[in-house]
């Protein structure tokens, strides 16, 4: 057994608090590799921004939850070398069991995400309060859902948003006792969100989603004042990193994400934590498919992945500064 606060790492309280007052939001962001981890920390050392490294279970399945847990025990100290010691918090992505959220605490996670979002009402509730009940103990800090996001989260495909209801929050924060709740107001998982007949075009001919149901959001932050919420599946899917895919040989189609501005109204809001993957992915896609067809006679890894995380750095900055309002409050 190893507690985070060993390794330098933070629980997510005093950020959610203070990004709560100053009306900005934590970015977090998910790491499998080197390269992904070190263009985050780097990112957000530059421009000064509290962050959340995000592992979910895939993670610990594709890198080994062991070396992942040591490289986040290595961005601390990285950080500093980098010269400022940000708050990092290494958080569990979408727990799916008691046994796994447990597992992460007893190895240094400073905060998980149990989703019981799958099951009824009550065994959702049963399940987080367990978790709770052992995080609590260690001062790990829980993130529990409501609501279904439409898309894949894991193995598990929901068709359809099941929109969080408003009436349910109360009960259910007050019952299980999480620190921070994910909702479900229009946002979903991985690079096509919409689909284009769910869009209208604007007068440059770009797709334009629906909007997300602030209207739900504000219910919701009328019932539990000041609660930090979570936005999942907030990925913008920048249309340029999509056609650098594409150009070299990529083909994703109807690729649509969630407008920036509606993130940045978001991060304003109770919404204190804003979770991004799928966009790293693309952008460290984007550089390797370039590289890989401009440059067909280079064989060493890092002449590719070293574009691909200076590309994902750039990526992350954007976000902190222009997107979530995180920059300078580290
Ligand atoms: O919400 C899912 C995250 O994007 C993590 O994705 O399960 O493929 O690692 P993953
Ligand atoms: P995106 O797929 O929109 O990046 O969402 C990631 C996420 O919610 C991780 O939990
Ligand atoms: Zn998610």
């Amino acid at each position: 057994m190893v507690s985070y606060k060993e390794l330098g790492l933070v629980n997510s309280r005093e950020i959610f608090k203070k990004a709560f007052e100053g009306k900005y939001a934590i970015p977090a962001f998910n790491f499998n590799n080197l390269e992904q981890l070190q263009a985050i920390i780097q990112a957000c050392v530059q421009e000064k921004s509290p962050v959340i490294l995000q592992v979910s279970s895939g993670a610990r399945k594709y890198a080994n939850q062991t070396l992942l847990r040591y490289m986040a025990q290595g961005a601390v100290e990285y950080a500093k070398e980098l010269g400022l010691n940000i708050p990092i918090v290494l958080h569990l992505d979408h727990g799916d069991t008691f046994e796994l959220c447990k597992d992460c605490i007893d190895m240094g996670f400073s905060s998980v995400m149990i989703d019981g979002s799958h099951h009824s009402y009550e065994k959702n509730v049963e399940l987080t309060r367990k978790v709770v009940e052992y995080a609590h103990k260690h001062d790990v800090t829980v993130e529990g859902e409501l609501g279904i996001l439409a898309g894949i989260e894991d193995d598990v495909v929901a068709e359809h948003h099941t929109y969080t209801q408003p009436e349910e929050v109360l009960d259910f924060v007050t019952k299980t006792g999480v620190d921070s709740l994910a909702i479900s107001i229009g946002t979903s998982h991985g690079a096509n969100k919409f689909t284009p007949d769910q869009c209208t075009r604007n007068a440059q001919g770009i797709l334009v989603p629906p909007p997300l149901r602030f209207d739900i959001l504000e219910a919701i932050e009328k019932i539990i004042p000041g609660f930090p919420i979570v936005l999942h599946g907030s990925s913008s899917v920048p249309q340029d990193l999509v056609a650098v895919i594409n150009k070299y040989g990529g083909a994703l189609k109807d690729t649509i994400g969630i407008p920036e501005a509606e993130l940045r109204k978001a991060a304003t809001s109770a919404v204190c934590k804003v979770n991004i993957d799928s966009d790293g992915r693309l952008a460290m896609t984007a550089a390797i498919r370039e590289v890989m067809a401009t440059q067909p006679g280079e064989f060493d890894p890092r002449k590719y992945l070293g574009p691909a995380r200076d590309s994902l750095k750039t990526l992350y900055m954007h976000k902190v500064v222009s997107v979530l309002g995180s920059a300078g409050k580290a």
